[in-house]
């Protein structure tokens, strides 16, 4: 069965490394129809909406995404940039991808943090007799995508109703006289259904791949309601998977921990917030931005993108000097989620292939800063590292 895939390339290099990876598909020998999907600031300019109610048919429809990155700008620029007639009609900015990801619920964030070997990106320390050893690391971060820090449920200056019901818990006393002006309020908001999903998700994640631990990264001792209900969950879910080993870790000693021994870590998985942070940390163990992919998986829809965004200062570089690979190995997890595991596979190896031959790297590979005169200094091109990685398939 031909399947269709909505490709939302959105804005900046989203529109460079989207095409990138659908070259790559094709040449694996996926066959696909792509669909375009309107997303971004250009539709927030235009339409005083990023994500087109058309874009959401389409995604209702198919049922799998493609996406590469959108801008975001802050409040005041947002609105002034609004067309003219769209001005003063009331329309508000709120970020696309996180309007996506609550409207389909795609509650479950997947987030491999694996090192390349011969990534000159990857990680390495200094070991005890004075030499230098490079571990290798394996992490896949499962993050829960749609409650916690970042489901917007907040204020400032909260309306009275909500600080009469906060002054029912005893430790609001400190906050009695504090003006509403000068209060803000964010809620952390987690239920156990979706910390259910989260854990089971990550376990069974590490049960079919091999995992011989899943580490739970909260901070139950301090926020004792929400990272004790995820603790909780992840307690219950370990009994179904008696080889699997669960550790805790809080998320301040696990980003110093992560530096330390990364190796000693398999399946993560966090809140929305510390899975964000946690994933973050170990994407710059090997290799950054331009190689860090995710799956945002729900129960009937699912989107792939680069963790990256649109890196607006290289937008209009001709030609491109952005990595693809963070867009590349994104498009590997949507094969894997469709069954198609073993093309992934075989992509993921090219890449390998490209990244140990060492003779096609992009200027983050270099460690140069970038701009338009790294091609001149010897960086390959986004459009190059893509051929070098179709040549190897
Ligand atoms: P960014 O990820 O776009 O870029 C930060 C820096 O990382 C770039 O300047 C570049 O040096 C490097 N970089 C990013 N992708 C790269 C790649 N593929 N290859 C090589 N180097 C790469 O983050 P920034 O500059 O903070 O935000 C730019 C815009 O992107 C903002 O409007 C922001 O709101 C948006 N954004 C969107 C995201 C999304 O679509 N999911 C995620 C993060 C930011
Ligand atoms: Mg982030």
């Amino acid at each position: 069965m031909k399947r269709t895939i909505v490709a939302m390339p959105g804005d900046g290099i989203g529109k460079v490394v989207l095409p990138e990876a659908i070259r790559v598909l094709e040449a694996a020998g996926f066959e696909a129809d792509y669909i375009n999907g309107d997303i971004g600031w250009e539709f927030w300019c235009s339409e005083g909406n990023p994500l087109p109610q058309r874009t959401i048919d389409l995604l209702e429809e198919h049922k799998i995404g493609l996406f590469g990155a959108i801008t975001s700008k802050p409040k005041a620029k947002a609105a002034a940039e609004l067309s003219p007639e769209l001005q003063d009609k009331g329309f508000v900015y709120y970020s696309p991808i996180v309007s996506m990801r609550q409207h389909f619920d795609l509650d479950i964030c997947i987030r491999p943090c694996r090192a390349f070997p011969g990534n000159p990106l990857n990680f390495i320390r200094k070991s005890a007799d004075g030499g230098f050893e490079e571990p290798p690391v394996d992490v896949v971060i499962f993050r829960q995508n749609t409650q916690g820090l970042y489901a917007g449920v907040e204020w400032t200056d909260p309306p009275q109703n909500v600080r009469d019901a906060l002054a029912t818990h005893p430790r609001f006393k400190a906050f009695l006289d504090v003006p509403g002006e000068d209060l803000a309020v964010s809620t952390r908001i987690f239920t156990r259904e979706y910390c259910r999903r989260i854990v089971t998700a990550a376990f069974e994640y590490a049960q079919k791949h091999g995992y011989k631990s899943v580490t739970v990264c909260e901070k139950p001792n301090v926020i004792r309601e929400t990272s004790g209900m995820m603790e909780a969950e992840a307690a219950e879910a370990a009994k179904r998977f008696p080889d699997i080993q669960l550790w805790s870790t809080n998320i301040d000693a696990q980003m110093m921990w992560l530096t330390k021994n990364p190796e000693d870590y398999g399946v993560i998985v966090a809140g929305n917030m510390f899975g964000d942070i946690v994933s973050d940390g170990f994407a710059g163990l090997v290799g950054g931005l331009g190689f860090a992919c995710s799956a945002n998986i729900g129960r009937e829809v699912a989107v792939f993108e680069p963790t990256h965004g649109s890196a607006p200062k290289y937008e209009q570089l001709d030609p491109s000097i952005v990595n693809p690979i963070a867009m590349v190995l994104s498009a590997c997890m949507m094969l894997d989620h469709i069954g198609e595991a073993d093309k992934a596979e075989r992509i993921r190896s090219a890449v390998a292939g490209v990244i140990a031959d060492g003779k096609v790297r992009t200027y983050d590979m270099l460690k140069m800063p970038g701009g338009a005169d790294v091609v001149a200094k010897g960086a390959a091109t986004t459009q190059q590292v893509t051929d070098a990685i179709i040549e190897r398939l």
